[in-house]
């Protein structure tokens, strides 16, 4: 089978893109990085693992929620089109794509399903399983980084797909959580301007739960979450010729009630001078000193909707599981 695959980021952008995010990172006071370097191949597999912790709840909360869902998902939205951003292994899709696909679902449904993801490899070991699988459907794969390539995505009015007329844009597993407020009203913005009226979004939501559940879930005891942490430090090791010394930063996971955000840190557990050749940086840490790498924000099931109108979205219909964890909300572009 042929994979028709759109690269619009290559090795040499997603260089300059961490190069960028480093310096200024670094540079600043508090220091932070962004929270999409975790994902090397490594890091993937770290966070695979995550999911797979007892006390890491949102995956297979959104999971059996989705289970339960989906036909009414399918119904509700009948989308010919269904795009997954930062699909990653597409472990969750199979529940979409059988929903959408289903003979019961009216019209006969899905066309198309157009995953995207930064890392190409993963996307196509998704589109080589999941294409054998969906006989009748097509597939087209996008390299991109949503908060840079929304443009870009097949099925809008410059780059048509045959049969696909209205797309549904899935974005699960409480990513949006991981981008701070500015980022997260551009991504909004910016998706619903590629989009044509009557086109959907499927937005997969953290809810605001007790702390007691919610720290564990970031600062597992198999200590797997502390090693996804200090991962994006032997990722600027690698790529930027950086020689932080791993093991002396203590993964740190807090709640901030006023953001009602998780915070992800990395602290510096001795003073440490820190050169990244690469960038020609030289870089100190004061004892103690703590750099903050995600936010993973939760949301309040009542202001999701305020959230998504001011972005130019209308909330269709809300699923939440029962024990009022995790929600995906069914949004119309207005
Ligand atoms: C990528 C949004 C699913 O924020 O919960 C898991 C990433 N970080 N443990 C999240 C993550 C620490 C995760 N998501």
């Amino acid at each position: 089978m042929t994979l028709l695959l759109d690269v619009h980021l290559t090795d040499r952008d997603a260089d300059a893109a961490l190069r960028a995010d480093a310096l200024a990172g670094l540079t600043a006071t508090p220091k932070h990085l962004p929270p999409k370097w975790f994902y090397d191949a490594r890091g993937s597999e770290l966070f695979e693992r995550i999911t797979e912790q007892p006390e890491y709840y949102p995956t297979r909360t959104e999971r059996a929620l989705l289970d339960r869902s989906a036909p009414e998902i399918a119904a509700v939205s009948g989308a010919d089109v269904l795009v997954e951003l930062g699909s990653g292994s597409s472990a969750k899709t199979r529940l979409l794509l059988d929903a959408f696909t289903s003979s019961a679902h009216p019209g006969g449904g899905l066309r198309w399903y157009v995953p995207q993801d930064v890392s190409e490899s993963a996307l196509r070991q998704a589109m080589d399983t999941l294409g054998p699988e969906y006989p009748g459907l097509r597939l087209r794969g996008v390299v991109g980084d949503f908060t840079r390539h929304l443009d870009r995505l097949p099925g809008g009015r410059h780059t048509p797909l045959a049969d696909g007329h209205r797309r549904m844009v899935a974005f699960l597993g409480g990513t949006i959580g991981n981008l701070l407020p500015a980022e997260r009203d551009r991504f909004l913005t910016g998706l619903r301007a590629v989009l044509e009226p009557g086109e959907q979004l499927l937005l997969g939501t953290g809810l605001v739960v007790d702390p007691a559940l919610l720290v564990p879930a970031y600062d597992d005891g198999a200590g797997v979450t502390a090693e996804f942490n200090r991962n994006v430090l032997r990722v600027l090791n690698r790529e930027l010729g950086a020689d932080f010394d791993v093991d002396a930063f203590a993964h740190v996971a807090l709640w901030d009630p006023e953001q009602e955000w998780i915070e992800m840190r990395l602290r510096a557990e001795r003073a440490m001078t820190v050169h990244l050749d690469g960038l020609d940086l030289t870089v100190e840490f004061a004892a103690g000193e703590e750099l903050r790498t995600e936010v993973s924000a939760k949301f309040r099931p009542e202001r999701l909707g305020a959230l998504l109108a001011g972005a130019g979205f209308a909330l269709t219909r809300m699923w939440t599981d029962p024990d009022g964890r995790h929600a995906l909300s069914l949004a119309t572009a207005a």
